[in-house]
């Protein structure tokens, strides 16, 4: 049987991302992170766009040079279709296109929040359908109920900011660069969870909100200030524990409302905040409370990562789904 390699690209944000995969095997992931966008405090599109066309050559030809693959060996190429920048998917998107409408091989379109769930499949163990997954990242918060790589039911979401959003926001009020997200993680590790307390939202069903954590945040460091303008140097870690705890609480209750609701003891995390290590444990603790059995991928696939999107693809190629070279790339998630 000949073997199925693919080689997959990511571009929808500040990484760009490049993977090979042969059997369902990840050869080679490597990754650009775009450093440019700390001097901003966020992402800014356009630079976004002309980063990834300065990385997108070279760092395929160094994945497939690491993979030991030559391209005449590819059997399709796989791309991040949406959601995501705009100007950032177009790169990815008419790269794969040239490249596999040069090689005469299928194209494969990939949505990126499906790929961050079945990031699961990259390694072993992973979930067994049906399985819960809580998928948080910078741009999405979802909880979905997945019977199959691409059969899914969205059981909640945020009705406003997503969970990563919440994260780099508060560490811009506390200071922190962009992204915030891994440097709260990093403080609050030597910080009292229980030291600050913020709003904990109420939202119905199994949705989510933080915009409100967001809001109690601020007003909470203005009147801290105003009275000791040290305030937030002195007690920056407290206050990263702090936001930290209440951001997880709420992620956590909804997880935890929807297992009951279900009664499905697979579940999972994915999206760049999965990496979070607060997170992590609180996840490990419940699944031992609750005699769930819990999954969370390697750091290394919870970010943003063409790994997610070679695996995703393999599942399409081997169920015959290939995409048209018309295919245009989606900014917003229609999921
Ligand atoms: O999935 P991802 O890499 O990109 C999107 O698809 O958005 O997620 C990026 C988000 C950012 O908001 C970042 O701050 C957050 O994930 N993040 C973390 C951690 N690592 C990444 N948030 C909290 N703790 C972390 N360790
Ligand atoms: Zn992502």
């Amino acid at each position: 049987m000949t073997s199925v390699i693919i080689l997959a690209i990511e571009s929808s944000c500040d990484d760009t991302a490049v993977a090979v995969l042969q059997d369902g095997r990840i050869l080679c992931n490597k990754i650009a992170s775009q450093k440019v966008h700390e001097l901003y405090g966020g992402v800014v599109p356009e630079l976004a766009s002309r980063a990834h066309q300065q990385h997108i050559v070279p760092l395929t030809q160094l994945a497939l040079k690491e993979a030991g693959i030559a391209l005449d060996q590819l059997s399709a190429i796989a791309f991040t279709a949406g959601p995501g920048l705009l100007g950032s998917l177009m790169v990815g998107t008419s790269f794969a296109k040239g490249l596999a409408l040069a090689l005469d091989i299928p194209l494969i379109a990939i949505h990126h929040m499906e790929a961050h769930v079945l990031a699961h499949f990259i390694e072993e163990p992973h979930p067994a359908f049906p399985f819960l997954c809580l998928t948080v990242s910078g741009g999405h918060t979802h909880l979905t109920r997945m019977d199959g790589p691409f059969s899914s039911t969205m059981l909640g979401k945020t009705i406003d900011d997503a969970a990563g959003e919440a994260f780099d926001k508060a560490a811009k009020m506390l200071g922190l660069p962009y992204p915030g997200g891994p440097l709260i993680d990093q403080h609050a590790r030597s910080g009292n969870p229980l030291a600050f307390k913020f709003a904990s939202p109420q939202i119905p069903e199994l949705n989510y909100s933080f915009s409100g954590i967001k809001t109690s945040i601020l007003y909470f460091l203005q009147a801290e200030t105003r009275k000791n303008p040290d305030f937030i140097t002195q007690n920056l870690n407290d206050l990263c524990a702090s936001v930290q705890y209440t951001i997880i609480r709420h992620l956590m209750k909804k997880l935890e409302k929807a297992v009951q609701q279900t009664g499905i003891r697979e579940v999972a995390l994915a999206g760049g905040v999965s990496a979070n290590s607060a997170l992590r444990s609180a996840l490990i603790e419940a699944g031992k409370n609750g005699n769930w059995n819990t999954y969370i991928p390697a750091f290394e696939y919870c970010t943003d990562n063409a790994a997610m999107i070679a695996i995703a693809a393999y599942y399409k190629f081997k169920e015959g789904i290939f995409s048209h070279q018309q295919i245009a790339p989606f900014a917003n998630a229609n999921y």
